[in-house]
C-alpha cells in the first residue's frame, strides 16, 4: 500500500498517519519530521533547513527528494508506506514517480484532507507535540493525557503569522500537486473537518475499496 496523505498545514496528515501505520504496519515518511530531526541534531542540513522552515518557506526540491529517495530504499518500505508532507511541489511529484519506477513501484492512492483556512489556524496555534513520544495533541480538540507538561512543546513554525505564510505557500506551490495526481485518477478527497476517528474510518474505507 503506497499512499500519499495530502493536505494543507494542520489538515491532520500527521494525526491520521499515526492511526494508519498502526493498522497497516507500514512506515510513515514525514519530510517535516525528518527535517525537524536534522534541526534537533544540528546537522548542516538542519541548520540550512531551519531558517526556511521558521519562515514558512519550502526547503529545496533537491534536498527533500534526496531524503525521500534514501528512505524509500529501506527494507521497511517494501510492503508499503505513507508519505506525509511530500510531494509538495509538482517537481517533487514528478521525481517521486521516477524514484518509485526504478523499483517497479508507484503511488496507488492520494488521500486529500480538506479543511478550511479558519479551522487550520485554530488547529495549528493549539497544537502541542510530545518531545518524548512524538504524539500530536491539541489543547482543545485532543488534550494531552498522561503527559508531563514539560515534555510538550510547540513547533517553532506554529504561530499565526507563520501559518498564514505556510498557507500561502501551500496554495501557490503545493495545491497544483493535486491536479498532477487527478490526471492519474489517484485522488480521493476526505472531509478533514470531521472528528479524528470518523476521518480515519473514511480513509480506511477508501484504502480498502
Ligand atoms: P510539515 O511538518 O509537513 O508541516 P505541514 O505540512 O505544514 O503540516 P503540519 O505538520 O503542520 O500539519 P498536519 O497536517 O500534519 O496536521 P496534524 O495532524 O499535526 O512541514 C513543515 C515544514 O518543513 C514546511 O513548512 C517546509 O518548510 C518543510 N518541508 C516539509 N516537507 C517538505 C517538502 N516536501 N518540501 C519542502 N519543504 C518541506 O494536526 C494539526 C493539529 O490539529 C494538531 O493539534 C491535531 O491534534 C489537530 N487535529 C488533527 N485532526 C483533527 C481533527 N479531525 N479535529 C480536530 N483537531 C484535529
Ligand atoms: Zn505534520
Amino acid at each position: 500500500m503506497n499512499i500519499v496523505l495530502f493536505g494543507a498545514p494542520g489538515a491532520g496528515k500527521g494525526t491520521q498517519a499515526k492511526e494508519l501505520i498502526q493498522k497497516y504496519e507500514i512506515p510513515q515518511i514525514s519530510t517535516g519530521d525528518i527535517l525537524r530531526a536534522a534541526i534537533a541534531n544540528k546537522t548542516p542540513l538542519g541548520l540550512e533547513a531551519k531558517k526556511l522552515m521558521d519562515e514558512g518557506k519550502l526547503v529545496s526540491d533537491d534536498i527533500v527528494n534526496g531524503l525521500v529517495e534514501a528512505r524509500l530504499q529501506e527494507d521497511d518500505c517494501k510492503k508499503g508506506f505513507i508519505l506525509d508532507g511530500f510531494p509538495r511541489t509538482v517537481a517533487q511529484a514528478e521525481e517521486l514517480d521516477k524514484i518509485l519506477a526504478k523499483s517497479n513501484r508507484e503511488i496507488e492512492k492520494v488521500i486529500a484532507l480538506e479543511v478550511s483556512d479558519e479551522e487550520i489556524i485554530e488547529r495549528i496555534t493549539g497544537r502541542r507535540v510530545s518531545k518524548k513520544t512524538g504524539k500530536i495533541y491539541h489543547i482543545k480538540y485532543n488534550p494531552p493525557v498522561d503527559e508531563n507538561p514539560e515534555d510538550l512543546e510547540q513547533r517553532a513554525d506554529d504561530n499565526e503569522e507563520t501559518v498564514k505564510k505556510r498557507l500561502a505557500v501551500y496554495n501557490e506551490q503545493t495545491a497544483p500537486v493535486l491536479d498532477f495526481y487527478k490526471k492519474q485518477n489517484k485522488v480521493y478527497s476526505v472531509d478533514g473537518a470531521k472528528k479524528l476517528e470518523e476521518i480515519t474510518k473514511d480513509i480506511i474505507d477508501i484504502l480498502e475499496k
